[in-house]
């Protein structure tokens, strides 16, 4: 039996697949078809100070191997995620990832204290939303930004570790990681969407109403698995590694490059059980193949 439990700022999770914000709600719907318990943990939709309806529909497209979304973060404003969802999640034996979205840094701290206060296992903040004028983005593609949003959610966080989600829309992702990581960040996720744009030829109309989106899906996992590896080159802290992945094999791929946890997300989409699916592919792929500690698949890889 392989030992599936791996560690993520300090945090233990049961086994390393976790399910990425935004692609699965506050789990309500899922948590019908399944166990919320067999997760690793739940990266929450994401959350801001007041809520938001979203952007206007449509919101989503198909590409190739992957989706185009432009949803806005929709959700129910910060106080009522602590109030009523993080209260219904404590039910299951799982960690709660809260995903946080500020305009401004204040915001961004006002965020961390109340979410911390909740009594979340651990907050991810999204500075790289492709999706929202202001903030989100914005502050992911800048070096001194993306510090400046990390340092201020970790010193409202008290003992909650931090996990600062990077942007993949960027020259150079290394210097964002290392900024965040100078900054107090206790791990990184990545990636976030790549920014991407559909047009209906007939009409002329972007298919998004938002014109851009941001991409996900299979079509993006050389992209993150690329990523992930050079960031684990550039720094010490642990990361959590997403992008299309559908399949164990995709995971180990994430985890082998450098990821000590993985995040599924589009997948679901297509088929709810992908992340249960995923967690047991992981599993059987390292009974097959002699790995006793799943752990020991981080950063395995042998570059030529
Ligand atoms: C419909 C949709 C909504 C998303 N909303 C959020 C969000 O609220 N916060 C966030 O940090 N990432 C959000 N993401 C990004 C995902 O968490 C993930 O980083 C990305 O989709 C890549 O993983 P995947 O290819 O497995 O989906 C969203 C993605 C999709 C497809």
């Amino acid at each position: 039996m392989t030992d599936m439990r791996v560690t993520l700022a300090g945090v233990e999770l049961k086994n390393p697949i976790v399910v990425a914000s935004g692609t699965f709600g506050f789990g309500h719907e899922y948590g019908e078809l399944f166990d919320l318990s067999e997760l690793g943990g739940i990266c929450v939709k994401g959350t801001t100070v007041s809520r938001r309806d979203g952007n206007p529909s449509p919101r989503i497209a198909e590409t190739p191997s992957g989706i185009l979304n432009a949803v806005g973060l929709q959700n129910p404003g910060v106080d009522a995620f602590c109030a009523e969802e993080v209260p219904l999640l404590r039910k299951f034996d799982t960690k709660i990832i809260a995903n946080i979205s500020g305009n401004t840094l204040e915001e961004y701290a006002l965020l961390s204290e109340k979410v911390s206060a909740a009594g979340v296992d651990l907050i991810e903040v999204n500075i790289s939303c492709p999706n929202v004028k202001a903030g989100g983005m914005a502050f992911g593609t800048d070096p001194r930004s993306a510090a400046a949003a990390t340092d201020a959610v970790k010193r409202k966080a008290g003992k909650v570790p931090v996990m600062t989600k990077l942007s993949p829309n960027v020259t150079d992702i290394t210097e964002i990681a290392r900024a965040a990581e100078s900054a107090g960040a206790d791990a990184l996720s990545l990636i976030n969407t790549l920014l991407g744009m559909r047009i209906d030829v007939r009409t002329r109309r972007p298919i998004i109403r938002n014109n851009t989106g941001g991409l996900s899906g299979p079509a993006v996992l050389p992209v993150a698995v690329r990523m992930v590896w050079q960031v684990a080159n550039a720094v010490k802290v642990p990361l959590l590694g997403m992008g299309g992945v559908a399949s164990g094999s995709d995971a180990a791929e994430l985890m082998m490059a450098g990821a000590s946890a993985v995040a599924v997300g589009t997948a679901l989409f297509g088929d709810p059980y992908a992340a249960v699916r995923v967690r047991s592919e992981l599993e059987e792929f390292c009974e097959t193949n002699g790995v006793a500690a799943v752990r020991e698949l981080t950063g395995s890889v042998r570059p030529w």
